[in-house]
C-alpha cells in the first residue's frame, strides 16, 4: 500500500473536516474499523433534568460565578450503536494500548487515587478518529449547550477532552471509590458509562456528588449510554466500581466559550506523569493563546468600560494561570529531562 492510499481517508468525505486532522503519519490516521461519527445516527437527543448549583447548596456570590448548571440527572446520551463502538474501541483498539495507556499510580500524582485494577486511557480522540469526530462535532456541541443552558465549547485540548476510566476486574475495595473524591481541573466534565453492564444492575457503579451540606447524592447509570454532565470545577465528585459489572466511563473535560468566565485549565504534574508531556504543554498553549488573542479582540472592540474591565480582569487571572502552568512545565523538564514521556508525534494533530 503506497503513502496515498494508506491516507486516502484524509481527504475523504468521511474525513469530517472539523476533526482538523493535521499529522497524515498518525497510525490512527486509517479510523478503526472505518467507524465514523454520525450525530443524528449517536445521539439520543434527548433533554435531561436538571439541577443547579442554588439546588445543591452553593449559594454564595463566589460559588454563584461561571453558570448556573450544578449537574443533569442521568440521561442516554449516545444510541446503543454508539456505545457499542465506543467499547469496541476502548477493547480492541490497538493504538490505545500503545499510546494512550498511563497509569498515575506509576508517579506521585495520586489526584484520582485510582483503586488497583482501575486505569485511564488518555488522549483518546488524539488517535481514534471516531472520538475525534464525536468530540469535535458542532452539532454535538450546540446540542449540549442547548440541555445545559451553559456556553459549553469542546476543547482542542483532546488530553483532557477523551480522558477514559477503565476498570479492568473486580476491585479489592467495592464500597470505596475507584475515582477518588475530587474537583475537576476542567469547568465541565461528561461522564457517558459505556460500561457491558446488565439492565438496571444492582448496586455500585455510581458517581457520587456533595452538596455543599456535605450530603451525598448518588448518580446512578441503568443502560449503557447513560451520562452526567457535572461542574466538575465546583462540585467534588467520585466514581464508584461496578460490583457486577467492570466500569467503562469517558470523562470528557468540557471548557466554556465565554471569555469572560474564568478558565480553569492548568497544566501541572498529572498531565505531565500521565501523557506526552510536551504534546500535551504545545496543545494547551495552543488553547491559551487562541483564547487570548479572542479576548483582545473583544476588549479592542468592546466600548463599554465596566464591561471591559470585567473582561480585562479575567484575562489577568487568566494569565496568571498559564504562567504558573508553564512554569511548571519547565521544572518538569529540568528535573526529569530523560523521563518526558515524549517521542515522535504518533498523534492525530
Ligand atoms: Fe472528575
Amino acid at each position: 500500500m503506497s503513502e496515498n492510499d494508506k491516507n486516502e481517508l484524509l481527504s475523504s468525505p468521511n474525513h469530517h473536516e472539523w476533526a482538523k486532522i493535521t499529522n497524515p503519519n498518525s497510525p490512527g490516521v486509517n479510523s478503526f474499523k472505518n467507524y465514523h461519527w454520525d450525530f443524528e445516527k449517536h445521539c439520543t437527543q434527548e433533554t435531561p433534568k436538571l439541577l443547579s448549583k442554588t439546588d445543591l447548596g452553593y449559594t454564595s456570590p463566589e460559588e454563584q460565578k461561571n453558570g448556573n448548571l450544578g449537574m443533569t440527572h442521568p440521561f442516554k446520551i449516545l444510541t446503543d450503536e454508539a456505545v457499542a463502538i465506543c467499547r469496541d474501541i476502548m477493547k480492541n483498539d490497538e493504538n490505545l494500548k500503545k499510546y494512550c495507556a498511563f497509569n498515575e499510580l506509576e508517579h506521585d500524582v495520586m489526584s484520582h487515587r485510582h483503586q488497583e485494577n482501575t486505569y485511564a486511557y488518555r488522549n483518546v480522540a488524539g488517535i481514534n478518529i471516531f472520538f475525534r469526530e464525536m468530540l469535535s462535532c458542532k452539532k454535538f456541541e450546540a446540542y449540549i449547550r442547548k440541555i445545559t443552558g451553559e456556553p459549553i465549547e469542546f476543547w482542542e485540548l483532546t488530553w483532557q477532552s477523551s480522558h477514559c476510566n477503565i476498570q479492568l476486574a473486580a476491585e479489592k475495595f467495592e464500597e470505596q471509590p475507584n475515582i477518588d473524591w475530587h474537583t475537576d481541573v476542567a469547568q465541565y466534565a461528561m461522564l457517558i458509562n459505556i460500561s457491558d453492564m446488565p439492565e438496571n444492575p444492582e448496586e455500585g457503579g455510581e458517581t457520587l456528588l456533595k452538596k455543599k451540606n456535605g450530603e451525598i447524592i448518588p448518580m446512578k447509570y441503568n443502560t449503557p449510554g447513560d451520562t452526567t454532565i457535572v461542574s466538575g470545577v465546583h462540585i467534588e465528585h467520585c466514581g464508584m466500581p461496578g460490583k457486577n459489572y467492570n466500569k467503562m466511563v469517558i470523562a470528557a473535560g468540557l471548557g466554556v466559550s465565554d471569555t469572560k468566565r474564568y478558565m480553569n485549565q492548568f497544566a501541572g504534574v498529572y498531565a505531565f506523569w500521565n501523557g506526552d508531556s510536551v504534546h500535551y504543554t504545545r496543545q494547551y498553549t495552543g488553547m491559551c493563546i487562541k483564547r487570548l488573542e479572542k479576548q483582545v479582540a473583544e476588549l479592542a472592540a468592546d466600548e463599554d468600560k465596566k464591561s471591559r474591565e470585567e473582561l480585562a480582569g479575567n484575562v489577568m487571572k487568566e494569565l496568571a494561570n498559564f504562567k504558573n502552568s508553564l512554569n511548571c512545565f519547565y521544572d518538569h523538564v529540568k528535573n526529569h529531562r530523560d523521563d518526558l514521556n515524549t517521542e515522535e508525534n504518533k498523534f492525530l494533530s
